[in-house]
């Protein structure tokens, strides 16, 4: 018989692109001092190289494959106090909407398009919006993901118009019910 999963204390951070969450996995592990870890590095790490040339030599599939790998090491790591910043298409697969839960506290970070738009553009980082049009790539990936975000996380906080100090210790208040709560 496998052992029986143990569910982990960590607060794990989804949401699109540009809503902040390495901004606020930062705050959060400056307030906190758990261990931050961001899926993207861990991937970059595994793979050698950056994340575009991952999309652009091996495909979307690839990237996701490896993505997929990173969270099951985590969700099996012993070390279970953790803030997890995540890509924000981590949630396209089932089995990683599963592994999320386990790690603990998921916490949903949104942002409208917007903002959205501004902060992907400061950089050429992100393959899946290296395109002629990005607002329309952003609503239609956002269109397919808000259900998937919605039906992943524990809480959810609109993040436009809030620093994030402001952000992380709101996090921190409900997370603090969300873990008291749990058997
Ligand atoms: C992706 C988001 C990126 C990165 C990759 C794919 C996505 O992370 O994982 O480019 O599918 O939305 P950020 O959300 O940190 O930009």
């Amino acid at each position: 018989m496998p052992e029986p999963v143990q569910p982990q204390h960590s607060i794990a951070l989804i949401g699109f692109m540009g809503c902040g969450k390495s901004t606020v996995g930062r705050q959060l592990h400056h307030l906190l001092g758990y261990p931050l870890v961001d899926t993207d590095h861990l991937i970059e790490e595994q793979a050698g190289c950056r994340i575009a040339a991952i999309f652009g030599e091996h495909g979307e599939e690839r990237f996701r494959e490896i993505e997929t790998g990173v969270l099951r090491q985590l969700a099996a790591s012993p070390a279970t106090r953790r803030i997890i910043a995540t890509g924000g298409g981590i949630v396209v697969r089932p089995e990683n909407r599963a592994l999320l839960r386990q790690l603990g506290c998921v916490v949903w970070l949104r942002a409208d398009i917007e903002t959205i738009l501004a902060r992907t553009s400061r950089n050429r980082d992100r393959p899946l919006l290296d395109t002629d049009d990005p607002r329309s790539r952003i609503e239609a990936l956002l269109a397919e993901r808000m259900p998937l975000y919605s039906s992943t996380c524990h809480l959810e906080i609109e993040s436009t118009g809030l620093s994030s100090n402001e952000i992380a210790c709101g996090i921190l208040e409900s997370a603090r019910y969300f873990f008291t709560s749990q058997p």
